[in-house]
């Protein structure tokens, strides 16, 4: 979709203020994502890193600054208009419709429009939003078999997680199937600019190695993908990302590689008396 060249910048985020109430979620936040980069966007909790992603993706709208795309300016569009624009995003917390089944909620992932998170309550409801999407998007049909070979494509790349349960409803599904199915339904759409937030979050050891290496082979297959991952967990971060933004408190503190990032001294006392801060820099000691 993206017309740029490999290295031109993808996503400017220009002078970008948010607040809530006395709260500053985004404070003067400046910088570029190239196109094909890996960035990960670490920080303690409460720093602004979902709001950056809730703002990219159009959920939420910066009080002050721009967020551009290719040279456009795309933070007065809603969500739908910026998922039609090839930015498609999973959610810190799990947002799957219980009652369909897996195929069902990753081809609704081929519905541009639906998943992007709305700023006002919606009118129908899911269920409703997906029959008219289903039954009245122009085209539908004929990109039906397109769609379900794609929807295919990705359930295949989490292994034998997703595709021998594809028609089990998303309710059954454990907490990490879950998780999976979320990034496949991104996937599906194939995305110019993918957003994770905290994608291996409640994920155990051994599931967090598998999805690490799923994202991974994304990687190798879609070089051109650009990644924007918000993760707690570090080795993750060093195992995938090229460049590592640290956020505190609505703002970035540092800008380097996983590697220099995080034996920043600026990192640790960002972190320090946090909740996460333990648990983040006890595994920079084990395998850092
Ligand atoms: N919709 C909202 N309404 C009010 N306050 C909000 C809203 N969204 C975020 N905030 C506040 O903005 C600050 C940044 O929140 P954000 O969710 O971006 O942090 P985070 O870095 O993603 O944290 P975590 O690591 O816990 O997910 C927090 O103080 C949060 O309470
Ligand atoms: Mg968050």
């Amino acid at each position: 979709m993206s017309m740029s060249t490999p290295n031109s910048a993808a996503l400017v985020i220009d002078k970008v203020n948010r607040r809530f109430g006395g709260v500053v979620a985004a404070n003067a936040l400046d910088f570029t994502i190239r196109q094909g980069e890996f960035l990960a966007v670490v920080g303690p909790n409460g720093a602004g890193k979902s709001t950056l992603l809730q703002m990219i993706s159009g959920v939420i709208r910066p009080q002050e600054g721009e967020i551009r795309l290719g040279g456009r300016r795309i933070d007065r569009l809603t969500p739908e208009a910026i998922n039609a624009l090839g930015i498609s995003r999973t959610f810190q917390t799990s947002r799957v419709f219980p009652m369909l089944t897996i195929r069902d909620s990753i081809l609704v992932g081929t519905q541009v429009g639906l998943i992007g998170g709305g700023r006002s309550p919606r009118r129908y409801g899911p269920v409703g939003e997906l029959v008219s999407a289903l039954f009245r998007l122009p085209g539908y049909r004929a990109s039906a078999a397109a769609a379900e070979a794609r929807a295919e494509e990705v359930m295949k790349m989490f292994g034998d997680r997703l595709w021998p349960r594809r028609n089990d409803q998303a309710f059954s599904l454990s907490y990490a199937n879950r998780r999976r199915l979320e990034i496949a339904r991104a996937l599906v759409q194939d995305p110019d600019i993918l957003l994770l937030d905290e994608p291996a979050a409640g994920m155990n050891p051994s599931e967090t190695d598998e999805l690490t290496e799923i994202i991974a082979e994304l990687r190798r297959s879609r070089p051109s993908m650009t990644i924007v991952m918000v993760e707690h967990k570090l080795q993750v971060v060093r195992q995938l990302a090229e460049r590592c933004i640290v956020m505190s408190q609505g703002t970035v503190i540092v800008d380097d590689t996983p590697a220099g990032a995080l034996e920043d001294p600026r990192v640790i006392e960002a972190y320090l008396g946090t909740k996460r801060s333990a648990a983040a820099f006890g595994k920079v000691n084990d395998d850092g």
